[in-house]
């Protein structure tokens, strides 16, 4: 657990009960904007979601439609020009210990510290990114185990042979001394995969670290991540362009487009019947055994420029359903809960679907807190 390895000087303040929340993140509103000679690019422009304890949450949507930007913004990734302008990134630590809103983190507090050190951990896209193409790979696992455990460096080295076996690295004695560049691309990402889950995080956030590799490593990787948490109980974050990873992998999903969420439920619920036009069209664009060989149906038109946004509903350039004078005026329409705790951005869902009502205030309320009870039957991790 990450509290075995805090630094003697953190502020951590028990929660009276103790208790472990059933959600491990709740992002509200988040704006992070890219401000620019032509103005502020909103990447990320208003997104809520909730990663529940022990859960794989899916980001899925097309490429730009700012899912990096939201999982740098998690982990205070963001550099000038960019900015958290609003929102907040609430963080409940799986230890019971008080809730840390990430948003507003001093850059130098132990918070911020804890949260990047032990709490919340990342895996890049791109392997090459995270690891130094100077140092061996058991150099480099075993930096990131001194940090933040006190081990020392043979009890480190111990460790970091014994991560590389769990990733699935054969002869890990052995190739423990080798530099990044004598590895084979699969190989770097489990090596990225080690390096993530050494410190045991809370959270495990991918960011579509499958999507450099080829189709048979790609397989072993999902299963490796979807293996590892099954057995830590880490609750993880699985960005990716592509649902049929998502039904391979994750238990809810959040759809993007545009830098917000449009859509958001449980994995079964969204594929078996989504309610978003947009989701639609994506599902449509999935290969099926059916249209094998056929031409796949792509969403038509392409992802407009964040600088010129459409007024009213942003997909409604693209969208089959799209009503003129509904649509495509006023601001972008709302996240709005729906029978089954199913979200969606879209002023015609009931028209669209006419078996679907949206929830009352007192609904959505009651509906979450029967969610949290569901999510807190197993307690905490590493017991189920
Ligand atoms: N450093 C930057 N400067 C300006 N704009 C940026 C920067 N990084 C990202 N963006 C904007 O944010 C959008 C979303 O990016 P990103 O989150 O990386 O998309 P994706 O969903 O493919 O991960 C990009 O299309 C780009 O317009
Ligand atoms: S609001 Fe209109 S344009 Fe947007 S998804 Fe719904 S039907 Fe389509
Ligand atoms: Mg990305």
């Amino acid at each position: 657990m990450p509290t075995a390895t805090l630094p003697a000087s953190t502020s951590t303040v028990q929660a009276p009960s103790g208790a472990v929340s059933p959600c491990a993140l709740r992002i509200e509103n988040l704006k992070t904007h890219f401000m620019t000679d032509d103005g502020a690019i909103p990447a990320v422009d208003g997104v809520s979601l909730s990663l529940s304890r022990g859960k794989v949450l899916a980001i899925v949507g097309e490429s730009g439609c700012g899912k990096s930007v939201t999982s740098y913004s998690i982990l205070r990734l963001i550099r000038p020009p960019g900015q958290i302008v609003d929102g907040s990134i609430m963080y409940y630590p799986g230890d019971g210990t008080r809730p840390i809103d990430i948003a507003k983190l001093n850059e130098k507090s132990d918070d911020l510290y804890r949260v990047r050190g032990g709490y919340i951990s990342m895996i890049f896209q791109e392997p090459m990114t995270a690891l130094s193409p100077v140092h061996t790979v058991g150099n480099q696992i075993s930096e990131a185990i001194l940090l933040h455990q006190k081990l020392t460096p043979a009890q480190a080295r111990e460790k970091a042979i014994e991560m590389l076996r769990k990733v699935g690295i054969p002869g890990a004695e052995r190739r423990i001394d080798q530099y990044p560049h004598e590895m084979s691309g699969g190989m770097r990402q489990r090596v990225v995969i080690a390096m993530a889950l050494v410190c045991d995080p809370d959270i495990l956030i991918a960011d579509e670290p499958t999507t450099a590799l080829d189709v048979t490593i790609q397989a072993q990787i999902l299963k490796l991540i979807k293996d590892l948490q099954a057995s830590r109980g880490t609750s993880v974050v699985f960005i990716t362009h592509d649902l049929g990873v998502v039904a391979q992998i994750a238990h809810d999903v959040a759809v993007m487009y545009l830098g917000r969420v449009v859509e958001n439920g449980s994995v079964r619920q969204v594929l078996k019947s989504a309610l978003h036009p947009y989701t639609q069209a994506l599902l449509k664009s999935i290969p099926s055994l059916g249209t094998r060989g056929a031409r796949l149906p792509a969403i038509r038109g392409s992802v407009p420029s964040l600088t010129n946004i459409p007024p009213g509903c942003p997909f409604h350039p693209r969208c089959e359903h799209a009503v003129r004078g509904r649509c495509d005026v006023g601001g972008p329409p709302a996240l709005r809960t729906f029978t089954g705790n199913r979200k969606a951005a879209c002023v015609r869902i009931e028209e669209i679907h006419p078996t679907v009502r949206e929830l009352t205030a007192a609904e959505v309320a009651a509906a979450d807190t029967l969610a949290a009870e569901v999510t807190a039957a197993p307690a905490g991790r590493h017991n189920h």
